[in-house]
Protein backbone atom coordinates (compact mmCIF):
# COMPACT_ATOMS: atom_id res chain seq x y z
CA UNK A 1 0.00 0.00 0.00
CA UNK A 2 1.33 3.02 -1.10
CA UNK A 3 2.07 5.91 1.45
CA UNK A 4 1.13 9.39 -0.87
CA UNK A 5 -0.89 11.47 1.74
CA UNK A 6 -3.67 12.02 -1.00
CA UNK A 7 -7.38 12.69 -0.42
CA UNK A 8 -10.16 12.56 -2.31
CA UNK A 9 -13.76 14.50 -2.27
CA UNK A 10 -16.73 13.31 -3.86
CA UNK A 11 -16.27 9.34 -3.62
CA UNK A 12 -20.08 9.13 -2.81
CA UNK A 13 -20.32 10.36 -6.47
CA UNK A 14 -19.74 9.60 -9.76
CA UNK A 15 -16.36 11.01 -10.80
CA UNK A 16 -15.04 10.81 -7.33
CA UNK A 17 -16.22 7.66 -6.84
CA UNK A 18 -14.17 6.08 -10.03
CA UNK A 19 -11.31 8.13 -9.09
CA UNK A 20 -11.09 6.40 -5.98
CA UNK A 21 -11.91 2.98 -6.88
CA UNK A 22 -9.28 3.50 -9.53
CA UNK A 23 -6.54 4.96 -6.91
CA UNK A 24 -7.20 2.03 -4.67
CA UNK A 25 -6.88 -0.85 -7.27
CA UNK A 26 -3.78 0.46 -7.27
CA UNK A 27 -2.83 0.48 -4.22
CA UNK A 28 -2.72 4.01 -3.32
CA UNK A 29 -3.64 4.94 0.41
CA UNK A 30 -6.41 7.74 0.63
CA UNK A 31 -8.63 10.16 2.52
CA UNK A 32 -11.90 9.55 1.53
CA UNK A 33 -13.97 13.23 2.69
CA UNK A 34 -17.47 12.73 2.21
CA UNK A 35 -20.63 14.26 3.35
CA UNK A 36 -21.77 11.17 5.09
CA UNK A 37 -19.34 8.39 5.75
CA UNK A 38 -22.11 5.50 5.57
CA UNK A 39 -22.48 6.07 1.94
CA UNK A 40 -18.27 6.43 1.54
CA UNK A 41 -17.41 3.38 -0.93
CA UNK A 42 -15.37 0.97 1.68
CA UNK A 43 -11.81 0.75 -0.04
CA UNK A 44 -8.48 -0.96 0.69
CA UNK A 45 -5.73 1.69 2.57
CA UNK A 46 -8.71 4.46 2.76
CA UNK A 47 -9.88 6.17 5.90
CA UNK A 48 -13.15 7.87 5.81
CA UNK A 49 -13.97 11.54 7.19
CA UNK A 50 -17.33 13.49 7.50
CA UNK A 51 -16.57 16.86 5.70
CA UNK A 52 -18.78 19.05 3.91
CA UNK A 53 -16.80 21.99 1.94
CA UNK A 54 -18.30 24.71 3.91
CA UNK A 55 -17.37 23.31 7.45
CA UNK A 56 -13.44 24.68 7.69
CA UNK A 57 -12.64 22.98 10.99
CA UNK A 58 -13.97 19.84 9.91
CA UNK A 59 -11.99 20.58 6.38
CA UNK A 60 -8.72 21.73 7.91
CA UNK A 61 -8.83 18.56 10.57
CA UNK A 62 -9.08 15.97 7.93
CA UNK A 63 -6.56 17.44 5.04
CA UNK A 64 -3.48 17.72 7.77
CA UNK A 65 -0.63 16.04 6.27
CA UNK A 66 -2.33 15.74 2.95
CA UNK A 67 0.29 16.30 -0.29
CA UNK A 68 -2.42 16.02 -2.83
CA UNK A 69 -6.42 16.87 -3.35
CA UNK A 70 -8.89 16.29 -5.48
CA UNK A 71 -11.86 17.95 -5.36
CA UNK A 72 -14.75 17.94 -7.27
CA UNK A 73 -16.96 20.63 -7.62
CA UNK A 74 -19.39 20.79 -5.20
CA UNK A 75 -23.60 20.07 -6.04
CA UNK A 76 -25.17 23.33 -7.67
CA UNK A 77 -26.62 25.18 -5.56
CA UNK A 78 -26.85 29.00 -4.78
CA UNK A 79 -24.06 29.37 -2.29
CA UNK A 80 -21.86 26.67 -4.14
CA UNK A 81 -18.90 29.29 -4.95
CA UNK A 82 -18.52 30.32 -1.24
CA UNK A 83 -18.69 26.59 -0.18
CA UNK A 84 -15.48 26.51 -2.86
CA UNK A 85 -14.11 29.08 -1.32
CA UNK A 86 -14.20 27.88 2.57
CA UNK A 87 -12.55 24.45 1.68
CA UNK A 88 -10.12 26.16 -0.50
CA UNK A 89 -8.97 27.94 2.40
CA UNK A 90 -9.13 24.88 4.46
CA UNK A 91 -6.78 22.88 2.35
CA UNK A 92 -4.42 26.25 2.23
CA UNK A 93 -4.63 26.19 6.07
CA UNK A 94 -4.57 22.72 6.51
CA UNK A 95 -0.85 22.72 4.22
CA UNK A 96 -2.02 21.05 1.05
CA UNK A 97 0.73 20.96 -1.56
CA UNK A 98 -1.55 20.53 -5.00
CA UNK A 99 -4.80 20.64 -5.61
CA UNK A 100 -6.79 19.19 -8.57
CA UNK A 101 -10.26 20.70 -9.83
CA UNK A 102 -12.90 19.56 -11.79
CA UNK A 103 -13.63 22.95 -13.43
CA UNK A 104 -15.49 23.47 -16.56
CA UNK A 105 -15.09 23.95 -19.96
CA UNK A 106 -14.40 27.48 -21.59
CA UNK A 107 -14.62 28.83 -17.87
CA UNK A 108 -14.42 32.78 -17.48
CA UNK A 109 -16.48 35.61 -15.93
CA UNK A 110 -18.78 36.01 -18.85
CA UNK A 111 -18.92 32.08 -19.93
CA UNK A 112 -21.71 31.48 -21.72
CA UNK A 113 -22.81 28.72 -19.39
CA UNK A 114 -23.55 30.85 -16.51
CA UNK A 115 -22.06 27.82 -13.85
CA UNK A 116 -18.98 28.16 -16.12
CA UNK A 117 -18.48 31.58 -14.40
CA UNK A 118 -18.39 30.22 -10.91
CA UNK A 119 -15.83 27.49 -12.20
CA UNK A 120 -13.35 30.14 -13.33
CA UNK A 121 -13.98 32.47 -9.70
CA UNK A 122 -12.99 28.79 -8.28
CA UNK A 123 -10.10 28.52 -10.19
CA UNK A 124 -9.40 32.01 -9.41
CA UNK A 125 -9.30 31.44 -5.66
CA UNK A 126 -7.13 28.58 -5.73
CA UNK A 127 -4.70 30.58 -7.60
CA UNK A 128 -4.90 33.26 -5.02
CA UNK A 129 -4.49 30.53 -2.10
CA UNK A 130 -0.76 29.82 -3.20
CA UNK A 131 -1.35 26.26 -3.77
CA UNK A 132 0.04 24.15 -6.68
CA UNK A 133 -3.03 23.20 -9.22
CA UNK A 134 -4.10 21.46 -11.84
CA UNK A 135 -7.60 22.59 -13.13
CA UNK A 136 -9.31 19.63 -15.53
CA UNK A 137 -12.04 22.12 -17.48
CA UNK A 138 -14.45 19.32 -18.30
CA UNK A 139 -17.20 19.41 -21.33
CA UNK A 140 -20.69 18.78 -21.17
CA UNK A 141 -20.92 15.06 -19.44
CA UNK A 142 -21.94 12.68 -22.43
CA UNK A 143 -23.23 10.36 -19.68
CA UNK A 144 -26.00 13.04 -19.41
CA UNK A 145 -27.30 13.46 -22.93
CA UNK A 146 -30.02 10.06 -22.76
CA UNK A 147 -31.32 11.83 -20.05
CA UNK A 148 -31.90 15.10 -21.62
CA UNK A 149 -34.24 13.61 -23.34
CA UNK A 150 -37.94 14.49 -22.79
CA UNK A 151 -40.63 11.28 -22.15
CA UNK A 152 -41.73 12.25 -25.26
CA UNK A 153 -38.37 11.40 -26.84
CA UNK A 154 -37.38 15.07 -27.84
CA UNK A 155 -34.18 16.82 -26.45
CA UNK A 156 -35.46 20.39 -26.31
CA UNK A 157 -32.88 23.40 -25.83
CA UNK A 158 -31.73 26.74 -27.84
CA UNK A 159 -28.41 24.63 -28.85
CA UNK A 160 -29.51 25.14 -32.91
CA UNK A 161 -26.66 23.55 -34.75
CA UNK A 162 -24.00 23.96 -32.67
CA UNK A 163 -21.42 21.60 -31.54
CA UNK A 164 -19.82 20.09 -28.32
CA UNK A 165 -17.41 17.65 -27.62
CA UNK A 166 -19.30 15.61 -24.88
CA UNK A 167 -16.96 13.71 -22.61
CA UNK A 168 -17.66 10.60 -20.66
CA UNK A 169 -17.29 10.79 -16.81
CA UNK A 170 -15.14 7.64 -16.98
CA UNK A 171 -12.66 9.34 -19.26
CA UNK A 172 -12.60 12.16 -16.76
CA UNK A 173 -11.75 9.90 -13.62
CA UNK A 174 -9.17 8.09 -14.82
CA UNK A 175 -7.67 11.87 -16.28
CA UNK A 176 -7.89 12.83 -13.18
CA UNK A 177 -6.43 9.28 -10.81
CA UNK A 178 -3.68 9.77 -14.00
CA UNK A 179 -2.54 13.02 -12.85
CA UNK A 180 -2.88 12.51 -8.76
CA UNK A 181 -0.33 9.60 -8.80
CA UNK A 182 2.55 11.74 -10.42
CA UNK A 183 0.72 15.40 -10.23
CA UNK A 184 4.18 17.43 -10.13
CA UNK A 185 4.46 17.51 -13.76
CA UNK A 186 0.48 18.40 -14.09
CA UNK A 187 1.47 21.76 -11.74
CA UNK A 188 0.20 25.29 -13.09
CA UNK A 189 -1.81 23.16 -16.07
CA UNK A 190 -5.22 23.66 -17.10
CA UNK A 191 -6.70 21.05 -19.13
CA UNK A 192 -9.86 20.89 -21.55
CA UNK A 193 -10.93 17.25 -21.33
CA UNK A 194 -13.44 16.22 -24.28
CA UNK A 195 -14.50 12.85 -26.17
CA UNK A 196 -13.18 12.48 -29.41
CA UNK A 197 -15.89 13.92 -31.55
CA UNK A 198 -17.89 17.47 -31.55
CA UNK A 199 -21.77 16.37 -31.88
CA UNK A 200 -24.58 18.74 -32.33
CA UNK A 201 -28.14 17.25 -30.40
CA UNK A 202 -29.51 16.46 -33.89
CA UNK A 203 -26.68 13.95 -33.84
CA UNK A 204 -26.73 12.84 -30.65
CA UNK A 205 -30.45 12.61 -31.07
CA UNK A 206 -29.58 10.41 -34.19
CA UNK A 207 -27.01 7.80 -32.52
CA UNK A 208 -29.74 7.80 -29.39
CA UNK A 209 -32.45 6.60 -32.17
CA UNK A 210 -29.88 4.15 -33.92
CA UNK A 211 -28.37 2.47 -30.76
CA UNK A 212 -31.27 2.19 -28.43
CA UNK A 213 -33.95 1.70 -31.09
CA UNK A 214 -36.11 4.15 -29.12
CA UNK A 215 -36.88 7.55 -31.83
CA UNK A 216 -35.30 10.59 -30.28
CA UNK A 217 -35.57 13.66 -31.85
CA UNK A 218 -33.77 17.36 -31.19
CA UNK A 219 -36.33 20.20 -31.08
CA UNK A 220 -34.19 23.78 -31.64
CA UNK A 221 -36.29 25.99 -28.99
CA UNK A 222 -35.82 30.07 -28.43
CA UNK A 223 -34.67 31.03 -25.09
CA UNK A 224 -37.86 32.05 -24.74
CA UNK A 225 -39.85 28.79 -24.93
CA UNK A 226 -36.49 27.26 -23.50
CA UNK A 227 -37.22 29.39 -20.62
CA UNK A 228 -40.77 28.96 -20.74
CA UNK A 229 -40.98 25.16 -20.98
CA UNK A 230 -39.07 24.82 -18.06
CA UNK A 231 -40.92 27.49 -15.81
CA UNK A 232 -43.03 24.69 -14.42
CA UNK A 233 -40.61 23.30 -12.34
CA UNK A 234 -40.45 26.08 -9.62
CA UNK A 235 -36.87 26.24 -10.00
CA UNK A 236 -34.81 29.32 -8.60
CA UNK A 237 -33.80 32.09 -11.65
CA UNK A 238 -29.94 31.14 -11.04
CA UNK A 239 -31.09 27.41 -11.87
CA UNK A 240 -33.19 28.09 -14.90
CA UNK A 241 -30.27 29.93 -16.12
CA UNK A 242 -28.05 27.43 -15.73
CA UNK A 243 -30.40 25.00 -17.36
CA UNK A 244 -30.96 27.43 -20.21
CA UNK A 245 -27.07 28.14 -20.75
CA UNK A 246 -26.42 24.55 -21.15
CA UNK A 247 -28.07 24.78 -24.45
CA UNK A 248 -27.08 28.31 -25.36
CA UNK A 249 -23.33 27.11 -24.40
CA UNK A 250 -23.53 24.05 -26.81
CA UNK A 251 -25.25 26.35 -29.46
CA UNK A 252 -21.73 28.95 -29.17
CA UNK A 253 -19.45 25.93 -30.09
CA UNK A 254 -17.45 27.02 -27.23
CA UNK A 255 -16.96 23.69 -26.25
CA UNK A 256 -16.50 22.05 -30.01
CA UNK A 257 -13.02 22.27 -30.27
CA UNK A 258 -11.30 18.75 -29.39
CA UNK A 259 -8.69 18.37 -26.95
CA UNK A 260 -5.80 15.95 -26.67
CA UNK A 261 -5.67 15.92 -22.89
CA UNK A 262 -7.66 12.93 -22.21
CA UNK A 263 -4.90 10.52 -24.56
CA UNK A 264 -2.01 12.37 -24.09
CA UNK A 265 -2.45 11.85 -19.96
CA UNK A 266 -3.70 8.46 -19.85
CA UNK A 267 -2.33 7.07 -23.26
CA UNK A 268 -6.02 5.73 -24.21
CA UNK A 269 -8.28 7.64 -26.50
CA UNK A 270 -11.52 8.82 -24.71
CA UNK A 271 -14.88 7.10 -25.58
CA UNK A 272 -17.35 8.10 -28.36
CA UNK A 273 -21.32 8.69 -27.30
CA UNK A 274 -21.99 5.26 -29.51
CA UNK A 275 -18.99 3.44 -27.19
CA UNK A 276 -20.21 4.71 -24.03
CA UNK A 277 -23.88 3.90 -25.19
CA UNK A 278 -22.99 -0.11 -26.13
CA UNK A 279 -20.80 -0.90 -23.38
CA UNK A 280 -21.91 1.09 -20.24
CA UNK A 281 -22.95 -1.60 -17.65
CA UNK A 282 -27.07 -2.67 -17.67
CA UNK A 283 -28.94 -0.58 -15.31
CA UNK A 284 -29.17 -2.84 -11.71
N1 LIG B 1 -19.60 18.52 -16.82
C1 LIG B 1 -20.88 18.27 -16.60
O1 LIG B 1 -21.68 17.95 -17.50
C2 LIG B 1 -21.42 18.31 -15.22
C3 LIG B 1 -22.76 18.02 -15.03
C4 LIG B 1 -23.25 18.02 -13.75
C5 LIG B 1 -22.42 18.30 -12.68
N2 LIG B 1 -21.12 18.59 -12.90
C6 LIG B 1 -20.20 18.89 -11.77
O2 LIG B 1 -19.24 17.83 -11.67
C7 LIG B 1 -19.21 17.34 -10.33
C8 LIG B 1 -18.86 15.89 -10.34
O3 LIG B 1 -19.77 15.19 -11.15
P1 LIG B 1 -20.39 13.82 -10.66
O4 LIG B 1 -21.08 13.28 -11.85
O5 LIG B 1 -19.38 13.00 -9.96
O6 LIG B 1 -21.48 14.35 -9.59
P2 LIG B 1 -22.19 13.52 -8.47
O7 LIG B 1 -22.31 12.08 -8.84
O8 LIG B 1 -23.42 14.28 -8.11
O9 LIG B 1 -21.17 13.59 -7.24
C9 LIG B 1 -20.87 14.80 -6.59
C10 LIG B 1 -20.07 14.47 -5.34
O10 LIG B 1 -19.68 15.68 -4.70
C11 LIG B 1 -20.14 15.64 -3.35
N3 LIG B 1 -20.50 16.98 -2.92
C12 LIG B 1 -21.43 17.76 -3.51
N4 LIG B 1 -21.52 18.92 -2.85
C13 LIG B 1 -20.63 18.86 -1.82
C14 LIG B 1 -20.27 19.74 -0.77
N5 LIG B 1 -20.87 20.94 -0.65
N6 LIG B 1 -19.33 19.36 0.13
C15 LIG B 1 -18.74 18.16 0.00
N7 LIG B 1 -19.03 17.26 -0.99
C16 LIG B 1 -19.98 17.61 -1.87
C17 LIG B 1 -21.34 14.71 -3.37
O11 LIG B 1 -21.62 14.25 -2.08
P3 LIG B 1 -23.07 13.62 -1.71
O12 LIG B 1 -23.03 12.19 -2.18
O13 LIG B 1 -23.14 13.75 -0.25
O14 LIG B 1 -24.09 14.44 -2.44
C18 LIG B 1 -20.86 13.64 -4.33
O15 LIG B 1 -20.00 12.74 -3.71
C19 LIG B 1 -20.58 17.67 -9.78
O16 LIG B 1 -20.55 17.76 -8.38
C20 LIG B 1 -20.89 18.98 -10.46
O17 LIG B 1 -20.33 20.06 -9.76
C21 LIG B 1 -20.61 18.59 -14.15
Amino acid sequence: MSSIPLAVTGSTGAVGGLVARDLAGRGVAQRLLVRTPARAPELAGSTVHAVTYSDAAAATAALEGVETLFMVSAAENADRLAEHRAFIDAAAAAGVGHIVYTSFAAAAPDAVFTLARDHYATEEHIKASGLRYTFLRDTLYLDFLELMTGDDGVIRGPAGDGRAAFVARADVARTAAAILLDPAPHAGATYDLTGPEALSLAEVAAILTRVTGRDVAFHDETVEEAYASRAGYGAPPWQLDAWVSTYTAIKSNVMAPLSPAVESITGIPPETFETYLTTRPAPQ
